[in-house]
């Protein structure tokens, strides 16, 4: 291995107590954008989607235009156009990952955004914002949530949802499958009281959090997964947030 690939080693991979690889955003998600589509049984992905409902009927997306951050695959996507919106435009860090939605939504906007910067979008562009599952890999929140308030119009929601803080505090990781190898994406713990001040500054309120624990109705997950171990240690923490901010 050469001076710089040895360079590359150091600063993409990381290994943690279980030997997992530890990877960064942008390189997990370009390897895990081939199978994200396809996971199945996934805690998370499954009550993103319910939080992620329960917020968006409270708010009109009808010919507003509505920006997903940390858009992925377009997971989200079918449920966000089903409510007309005038239009949706979404960000990622990962090339693969904006592939895939590609594949599937060829003629929406979508950029790969780099260091927090969202250039591609004039100031006042936006009347929602939607981030699903990103926030926690995102190292200077402060910096992101700096360049929403340029792209977002002065009347306007926010929607957030992500692992919860309680769940990295207590040594929780996001991981995948790629083949044998398990990897763990790197997370940065940002409490919900600290997201919730830095857009106060901007002069947002919440309207609605919802919280869900780790507890008897999510076991049947953790069966199928051979993780009842996981569930005993992580028992009645809160595993995933959803919060609606508007102004
Ligand atoms: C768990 S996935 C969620 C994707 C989609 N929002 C969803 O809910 O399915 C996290 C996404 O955040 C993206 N991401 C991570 N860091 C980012 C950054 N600094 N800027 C933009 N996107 C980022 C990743 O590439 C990945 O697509």
């Amino acid at each position: 291995m050469n001076i710089l690939e040895k360079i590359k080693k150091s600063i993409n991979h990381f290994y943690n107590t279980k030997n997992n690889i530890i990877k960064l955003p942008e390189n997990a998600y370009n390897i895990w954008a081939k199978n994200y589509d396809n996971e199945k049984d996934n805690l998370i992905l499954h009550y993103d989607n319910i939080i992620l409902k329960e917020l968006i009927s409270k708010i009109h997306l009808k010919d507003k235009i509505i920006f997903d951050y940390g858009c992925g695959t377009g997971r989200n996507w079918s449920l966000i156009l089903d409510k007309n919106p005038a239009k949706v435009i979404g960000c990622d860090i990962s090339q693969k990952m904006l592939h895939k939605l590609k594949e599937k939504y060829p003629n929406e906007e979508v950029y790969q955004s780099k260091d927090l910067k969202l250039s591609f979008l004039p100031n006042n562009t936006c009347d929602i914002i939607i981030s699903t599952l990103v926030i926690a890999h995102i190292t200077d929140i402060e910096k992101m949530f700096f360049e929403w308030e340029r792209i977002i119009k002065n009347k306007s929601d926010i929607i957030i949802t992500d692992f919860h803080p309680e769940l990295l505090a207590k040594g929780g990781v996001r991981t995948f499958k790629n083949g044998r190898e398990v990897i763990t994406v790197k997370n940065y713990y940002h409490s919900i009281k600290t997201i919730e001040e830095i857009l106060s500054h901007f002069r947002f309120k919440v309207l609605n959090l919802i919280e869900k624990k780790i507890d008897r109705n999510v076991k049947h997950f953790y069966e199928k997964q051979n993780a009842l171990k996981i569930y005993e240690k992580f028992y009645n923490t809160p595993f995933i947030y959803g919060i609606h901010l508007s102004r």
